[in-house]
């Protein structure tokens, strides 16, 4: 039997990947205040992402987890989100149209922050200074000042989610992601490009099926689905104490909540079975993602599928495989069979980015398309050898068209890499890659007979 857990039970277990914050008391104030604000989400919310989990897990809906692999302080504009979102959206319709069934859509946004890091500390030409954590604990710049955890932030990532996910809902529910505007969305470099073209075919067929649905007498004015969407929000959650603050109990069901975002993941670094991360979140209601990289055994997913979900609840679990395009194939099928064996209700997602980074030649950190195509390639192949449903992505994305991944329609060089570099943390696949990579998904999934 588990022992008893309430939002600050975590405090008891050794907590991972924690800044060093140097005033203890600055800290308090900070985490006071947020948990004196209002939630950021709702239980009800929450519930509803489940429920169209425990679809996905059932083989009947595909997940989309897509967006910034850290979302930055200076890089926050209406214009910055709306081109996240177009893209998420394009990716969606492309998978949706293609595999014949909802997709689920859930941004890694609007409290995507924190970063956990392989090492403490960061030497640049001899100078050694604590590693960057996202903006939500200290600042990017390779200074001593920039460098130092600084509780303010806090409150400042409390407050950039909150005006994130207001907008967020103003253009999913305001009209922007209206399907009858699939061609609007087709942005200027994707027109002139050959996965612009196929998207703008699909986009005539998606006109052509809406106008034979009003000939035969479908009121598509009045059909709510055609005209508003949902994306969830989702982030690590990694620093354990602004969890807390915003972990609140449902007036409804009387169960905890973490009101930060709808979903909540434990990273790679985070996910001991005996560690704080996995106790804060086995408690809360919210439908949870757990990354799972190739060192992983079947036994330790199993004991994490009984500790995440012990009721078996379809959908509550995630599990976001990240094994590197070699090694997916044959890491993943003994942990699907243990799980489908095991009969735990899991959605399976593939992360094929974080496998799969690797330094050019000018030092940059990118990873290929091939590589992440690849790795997609093999995790499908593993479900259809084991009977399994590929449940979903989970990418790293901009709407911008920045140079950080190598590879896709473009060819992009590693030379090419400093020419639009801006991510704060790791690479991730621009506009054309994206929507380029929704088509390559919806093309493996057919050609197995999967969708
Ligand atoms: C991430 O998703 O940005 C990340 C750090 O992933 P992982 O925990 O799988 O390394
Ligand atoms: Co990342």
């Amino acid at each position: 039997m588990a022992k008893a857990w309430s939002p600050t039970s975590w405090q008891a277990f050794p907590a991972q990947q924690q800044p060093d914050w140097p005033d203890a008391g600055h800290l308090d104030r900070a985490l006071k205040q947020i948990t004196s604000y209002p939630p950021l989400v709702f239980a009800g919310e929450a519930r509803s992402l489940q429920n169209s989990l425990a679809q996905v897990a059932a083989g009947n809906a595909f997940l989309l987890q897509a967006g910034d692999c850290a979302e930055s302080f200076e890089e926050f504009s209406a214009v910055n989100i709306r081109e996240k979102l177009r893209v998420i959206l394009q990716m969606s319709v492309v998978l949706t149209y293609s595999l014949g069934v909802p997709v689920v859509k859930v941004g890694r946004i609007a409290g995507q922050f924190a970063k956990p890091r392989s090492s403490n500390t960061e030497t640049v030409d001899g100078k050694e200074l604590p590693s960057f954590r996202g903006h939500i604990v200290n600042g990017d710049a390779f200074t001593d000042s920039a460098r130092i955890p600084d509780p303010e932030r806090l409150v400042q990532a409390y407050n950039q989610s909150a005006s994130t996910l207001n907008l967020l809902r103003a253009f999913t529910k305001g009209g922007f992601a209206d399907l009858g505007r699939v061609h609007a969305w087709t942005q200027e470099f994707v027109e002139s490009s050959p996965e612009g073209q196929r998207y703008e075919q699909l986009a005539g067929e998606i006109d052509r099926a809406l106008r034979f649905m009003r000939a035969c007498g479908v009121d598509t004015e009045a059909t709510h689905d055609l005209h508003e969407t949902n994306v969830y929000t989702s982030h690590e959650a990694l620093l354990l104490g602004y969890e807390e603050a915003l972990t609140r109990q449902d007036s409804l069901t009387g169960g905890w909540y973490d009101c930060s975002a709808h979903m909540l993941w434990i990273g790679e670094r985070t996910r001991q079975l005996d560690g704080a991360h996995v106790e804060f979140l086995r408690g809360v209601g919210n439908p949870l993602g757990c990354k799972v990289g190739n060192s992983t055994d079947a036994s330790y997913v199993l004991e994490l599928c009984e500790k995440l979900n012990p009721a078996r609840i379809p959908g509550r679990v995630t599990l976001i495989s990240r094994m590197g395009a070699n090694k997916v194939e044959d890491s993943l099928r003994p942990l699907l069979r243990a799980v489908r064996d095991a009969g735990h209700p899991v959605v399976w997602a593939c992360d094929p980015m974080h496998g799969n980074t690797i330094t050019s030649a000018g030092g940059r950190k990118t990873r290929d398309f091939d590589a992440i195509c690849a790795e997609i390639d093999g995790f499908v192949k593993a479900h259809h050898a084991e009977g399994t449903w590929p449940g979903g992505i989970h990418v790293e994305l901009t709407g911008d068209n920045v140079t950080e991944c190598t590879g896709g329609a473009d060819k992009i060089l590693d030379s090419q890499l400093d020419d639009r570099y801006q991510t704060v943390c790791d690479p991730r696949l621009n506009g054309r890659q994206s929507l380029d990579l929704a088509f390559h998904v919806a093309e493996m999934l057919r050609s197995t007979g999967l969708a």
